[in-house]
Parts: C-alpha cells; structure tokens; sequence
C-alpha cells in the first residue's frame, strides 16, 4: 500500500526544492528516518540508504523511490554503524552511483527499554557504539564526500531523554547526550568549510515502529500521553519529515550547531511542571 503524501509531508513545499542533492541516510529503513527521505526524494533528492538487515534496507529503498519518478534510491544492507570500514565503503558507492553525497541523515539507533539494574554492561555498550561510535563513523564516512559539496548538511536524530534523565531509558539518555555533543563540535570545526551540523530531537511520536515496541500505543495509552504535552497531541513522523526539509532547505542554512525538539513543547514539562 503507497504511503499517502499527507502522513509525511505538508502539501508546502516546492516540488523540485531538492532536485540535483544526494542525502544518505543511516538507520534509512526505520520508521522515522525512512519518512524523513521519503520527504526529500518526493522534493527531488536521490538518496542512499543503509541498514543491518538486508532484505528490510532493499524493500526500504525501493518503496521510497516510488515517490517521484526518476527518482534514484539505493538501499545497501548489511552495513553497521559501528564498523567504520563498511560505512566508507557504503558512502563510496552512494557517490559514485548518485554522483556525490550533499546531506547525511545519522539516524541509525540502538533501544530497548531496561532499568540500570537490569542493564548489563554489554547491552549499554551494545547503545553507546550504535549511538555515538556510529554517529562518529557516519561523520567520518561521509565528510570526505560533504567538503565537495557545495551546500552540505549533517543531522542527527537524537531525543530529549538526557534533558532532564529518563527511568528504563538510561543508556539511551547518555547516548543521546553525546550525540548531542558531537553535533556541536562538528558544527563548529565544519562550519567554516561549508557543513552545516544540527540534531533534531523527536518527543514521542505515535506512528513508529520504535513506539509499537518499546510504549503503550492503544488509544487510552496515546490519550494519557497526549494530556502531558502542551500541544495536546503525539508528534507524527510528518511533524519530523518538515522539520528535516526546512533545515535541508536554503531556508536553513544559517542554523548551525542546534538542537530543533520536536514535541509540542513536551520536554519543559518532562521535570513534571
Ligand atoms: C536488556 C538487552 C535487550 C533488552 C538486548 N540486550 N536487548 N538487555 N533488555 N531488551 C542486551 C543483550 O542481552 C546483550 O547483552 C547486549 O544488549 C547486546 O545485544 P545483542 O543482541 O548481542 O547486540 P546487537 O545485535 O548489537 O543489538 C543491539 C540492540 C539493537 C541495541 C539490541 O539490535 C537494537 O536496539 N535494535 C532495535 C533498534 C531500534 O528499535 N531502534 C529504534 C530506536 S527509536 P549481554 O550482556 O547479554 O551480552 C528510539 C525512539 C523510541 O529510540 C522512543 C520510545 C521510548
């Protein structure tokens, strides 16, 4: 069933506002990520996925690029963020096959909910390297390809956890911290050759397949949960994929080094204001 514009994109854009861009895009074949480049190929971007599991990044890929004709999206799986060597070789192919590589989406990550006493050191590990080596490896792939290109841009999908901690959610929280971290540094090593560096921080948004996993999402569940935020709704992938198209957008190019939250205002209550 095609994914109907409406859930992933306002009906404001300009067609053609990416044509000529290539954006690649790790954790590509997850809820979020995917949407935010099903929003920039409709726009006119090509773009490169990459996955761990093979058959889902494929899929990905080849659904994503139904959404404009001409539209060229390749999907490499078996590639993990955590080996560095593997990332190179996925940004290689995406810029000989898409010729060159302007914006980079590090979303890949690693959850599960777990208490400190539960957590092994190994399953914090497991977070920590998908979350922050891998952000470390995206940059590191990908720069090389981002200092040719003429208006280039990094984000990263971080969350609003580390703000203020969170129960069940402590090595996320503390990966998510450094994400943050690393955005800054990168935005102000890079910033003068031409790259800009920004987080976007969803709050909890309803129709992921992260949400389906790890929160409550029957509808007396959804209705608590959007009583707590000050927009009184869950964010959507869609809120997530505009925000993405205006920091790709030339309308975006001075913010550098931000962090732009996505929740309705949630995280100023999240100290339980
Ligand atoms: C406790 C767990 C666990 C769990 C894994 N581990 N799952 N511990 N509870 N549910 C532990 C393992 O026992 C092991 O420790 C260690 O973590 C590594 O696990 P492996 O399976 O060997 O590692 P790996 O294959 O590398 O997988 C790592 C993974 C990853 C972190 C579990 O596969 C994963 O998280 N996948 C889900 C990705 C995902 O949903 N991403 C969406 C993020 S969205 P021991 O000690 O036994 O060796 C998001 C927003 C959601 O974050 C917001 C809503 C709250």
């Amino acid at each position: 069933m095609p994914v109907p514009e409406a859930q992933y994109l306002s009906p404001i854009w300009r067609d053609d506002l990416f044509k000529g861009r290539v954006v690649f895009v790790t954790g590509g074949a997850g809820t979020i990520c995917s949407m935010q480049t099903r929003a920039l190929v409709r726009l006119g971007a090509d773009a490169c996925i990459i996955g761990r599991n093979v058959e889902k990044t494929e899929a990905a890929a080849k659904d994503i690029a139904t959404v404009r004709p001409g539209a060229k999206v390749i999907g490499i799986g078996g590639c993990d963020v955590r080996k560095v060597e593997s990332l190179k070789e996925a940004a290689e192919q995406c810029a000989k096959e898409l010729g060159g590589l302007d914006f980079v989406i590090a979303g890949a990550a690693g959850n599960f909910i777990v208490s400190m006493e539960g957590m092994s050191s190994n399953a914090f590990k497991a977070v920590m390297d998908i979350d922050v080596l891998g952000t470390f490896n995206t940059i590191k792939a990908t720069m090389p390809f981002l200092l040719k290109s003429s208006d280039a841009r990094i984000m990263y999908v971080s969350a609003t956890f580390h703000y203020t901690g969170m129960p069940m959610q402590g090595h996320v929280a503390a990966a998510k911290a450094s994400v943050d971290s690393l955005m800054a540094s990168v935005a102000l090593e890079y910033g003068p050759r031409g790259v800009t560096s920004n987080v976007i921080a969803p709050g909890a948004i309803a129709d992921t397949e992260g949400a389906a996993r790890l929160i409550s999402t029957d509808e007396a569940s959804l209705k608590h949960h959007s009583k707590s935020i000050p927009t009184g709704r869950l964010g959507t992938v869609k809120d997530i994929a505009d925000a993405t198209v205006y920091l790709f957008s030339s309308a975006g190019s001075h913010v550098n080094g931000h962090v732009l939250v996505v929740d309705g205002g949630a995280w100023r209550r999240q100290g339980g204001v």
